[in-house]
């Protein structure tokens, strides 16, 4: 377990401006796509995070070659990549080694993946991205959580996706983008993301249309050559940084970012009376700290995302009235109220509802149940009054670039204590 912590004294308006990262869904996505690509693949804006950091060690190990050009671009080539398999410890880790899965089919007609980690919301079945590989005509079978999928070789079909999965819409992409003839994804989700994985694909050679609606087509192509791509700005920073800097009163100018891609967090944020002006490239969020209470529903893109639930939760915390955050996607996605709690939080959930009356928050002791969550408990901590200490912020880092500093820059009383510094600081005590 991670002994690293982040504290944080609350009640400091953030101010000044911050730079949005790349995107982690579309970069973890990505990486993988490349094992498709014979030469070498150039990906810029790259995030620094930790699941970027574990799929280009997996694609290391599997025989890719990596060369980092600079601390946002990296460059990959998996010509000499031979093994259809990956390595189970790393695979584990994360969610988005399914993707591996996809793309190794598309490159071997063979893989061999396990089962996939990440964040716990419940169940998180992988059974629509089956059906897919299925319908390209691979045998697909689960044995002891490792996934085993071959074709002799893979072919275009129709695909109707019964639930509008991100994760499936791309997987079947990797696995049909060099397929023999016209696939169709019907029903397929419409994230960013998605756009940028096709776009990816496409910049590389392949022939795919639609994506960003809920119909793809792919023309399969014999080969993907190597080139140069930019990852998109990360929607899901951008959000939590808008909402740091409400809940704090402040005023940030959040740059880097495709203000289309936030319109629904943007319009939450004016509900809860913050005002939010775009530029071509940048959103400026300007907050008086009074803040009202907002519905939320979460939907696919391009409704409010899952993904900034539980840091707008945060937020409504702290605002005036009752609002109510109804969760559609996710069937468990509230273990952060708990800790929201020990803030003094005021939060009731039923099934996948939850009903939240504004109060003050004050500083205690949480932890980071899963990646959102944690980012969840940093805005909560920015606006509680007194000391907050987050601990097991390793889920934080798997997808912020350096929040910590990225946060002190813009004026919040915000540090990391490294496991050396909090064994010290024990023994001290
Ligand atoms: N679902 C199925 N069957 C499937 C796949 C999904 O029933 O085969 C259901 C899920 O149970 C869920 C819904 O469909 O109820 C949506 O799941 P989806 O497949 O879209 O999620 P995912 O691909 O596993 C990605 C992001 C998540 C984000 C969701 C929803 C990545 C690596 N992960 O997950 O991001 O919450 O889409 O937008 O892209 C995060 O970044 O914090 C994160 C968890």
């Amino acid at each position: 377990m991670c002994l690293d912590k982040i504290v944080i004294v609350g009640g400091k308006p953030l101010k000044g401006e911050v730079e949005i990262s790349g995107a982690k869904n579309a970069a973890v996505a990505i990486i993988p796509a490349a094992i498709l690509v014979e030469g070498p693949c150039r990906i810029e804006n790259v995030p620094q995070i930790k699941d970027v950091s574990l799929i280009i060690d997996i694609l290391y190990r599997m025989g890719a070659s990596v060369r980092t050009i600079d601390k946002s671009t990296v460059e990959i080539d998996c010509s000499k990549m031979r093994i259809a398999a990956a390595p189970s410890e790393l695979s584990r880790k994360m969610r988005a080694s399914y993707y591996l899965i996809g793309a190794l089919l598309g490159r071997f007609s063979q893989a061999q993946v396990d089962l996939p980690g990440g964040c716990d919301f419940g169940v998180r079945p992988i059974d629509q991205h089956i059906k897919g590989f299925e319908a390209l005509g691979a045998k697909v079978k689960v044995e002891h959580g490792i996934i085993y999928a071959g074709a002799n070789e893979l072919k275009a079909n129709n695909i109707y996706l019964d639930v509008v999965s991100v994760g499936a819409t791309i997987n079947i992409m990797l696995a049909a983008v060099k397929a023999k003839g016209h696939t169709v994804i019907e029903n397929a989700a419409k994230e960013p993301h998605i756009v940028d994985v096709a776009n990816f694909l496409n910049s590389m050679g392949a022939d795919v249309k639609g994506a960003g609606t809920d119909l793809i087509k792919i023309n399969g192509v014999a080969r993907l050559y190597g080139g140069n791509y930019t990852i998109i700005p990360d929607q899901i920073e951008a959000g939590t940084f808008m909402v740091a800097a409400a809940i704090t009163g402040g005023e940030v100018l959040v740059k880097n970012v495709i203000p289309k891609h936030l319109e629904s967090i943007s319009a939450k944020l004016s509900d809860a009376g913050v005002d939010v002006i775009e530029y071509d490239e940048a959103v400026l969020v300007k907050s008086s700290g009074h803040l009202t209470k907002a519905n939320v529903k979460t939907l696919p893109y391009p409704g409010f995302p899952t993904d900034m639930h539980p840091q707008m939760a945060a937020l409504l915390c702290v605002a005036e009235g009752t609002s109510i955050i109804n969760e559609s996607v996710w069937d468990n996605r509230f273990r952060y109220v708990d800790e929201l709690k020990r803030l003094g939080a005021n939060i009731q959930v039923d099934g996948k509802i939850a009903v939240i009356e504004g109060t003050k928050l004050s500083g205690a002791t949480v932890k980071a149940c899963d990646l959102r969550a944690g980012a969840a408990m940093v805005i909560a901590g920015l606006a509680a009054n007194g000391t907050t200490v987050i601990e097991e912020i390793d889920h934080i880092e798997r997808g912020y670039e350096n929040i910590t500093d990225k946060l002190k820059s813009l004026g919040a009383d915000i540090k990391k204590i490294s496991t050396t510094d909090s064994l010290m600081a024990e023994k001290i005590v």
